[in-house]
């Protein structure tokens, strides 16, 4: 009994220390800075809006907000990706995450061919404009 006691609470003390340190926070690595965006200054076209649509949508929400239907049951949520955490991103760390995935973020590495995740970080870049607009709108009133 006494042993449960204990792994218990080491349990408890281990999990404290690692939110505390927030090691489960997503760090992309500096070198996923360097990937150039062979898209850069191009519009998203309807097929970067597909793509985004069946493979984002459930859980970021058809705004980026993070709000999709399957997006709510998660831990942790998905991202706000029109958050200025996910501006201040550049495109090539945008990139390594949908590659890579994390936690309940899947790994597109497989299901998308590098230009199409490509599309997808520009129809992101879209919706944070969107976001933007929305919001200097609601200020005016
Ligand atoms: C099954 C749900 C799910 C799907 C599908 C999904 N995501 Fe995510 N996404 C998440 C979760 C959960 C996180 C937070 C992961 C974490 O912090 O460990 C996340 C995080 C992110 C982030 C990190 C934001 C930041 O900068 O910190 C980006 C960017 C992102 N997702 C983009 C996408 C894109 C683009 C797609 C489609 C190709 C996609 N996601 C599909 C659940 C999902």
């Amino acid at each position: 009994m006494k042993f449960l006691i204990i792994c218990f609470l080491s349990f408890i003390i281990s999990k404290t220390i690692y939110s505390q340190t927030g090691e489960n926070e997503w760090v992309a690595p500096k070198s996923a800075d360097n990937l150039l965006n062979p898209l850069a200054g191009l519009q998203p076209t309807s097929e970067a809006k597909a793509l985004y649509q069946s493979n984002c949508l459930p859980c970021h929400g058809d705004k980026g907000k993070g709000d999709g239907p399957i997006g709510a049951s998660l831990d942790p949520r998905p991202y706000n990706l029109t958050k200025k955490k996910v501006d201040n991103e550049t495109d090539g760390s945008m990139f390594w995450r949908i590659t890579n995935g994390h936690q309940s973020m899947p790994t597109f590495k497989n299901t998308l061919s590098s230009m199409q995740r490509w599309q997808i970080v520009i129809f992101i870049r879209l919706l944070e404009q969107q976001a933007d607009e929305e919001a200097k709108c609601k200020q005016k009133k």
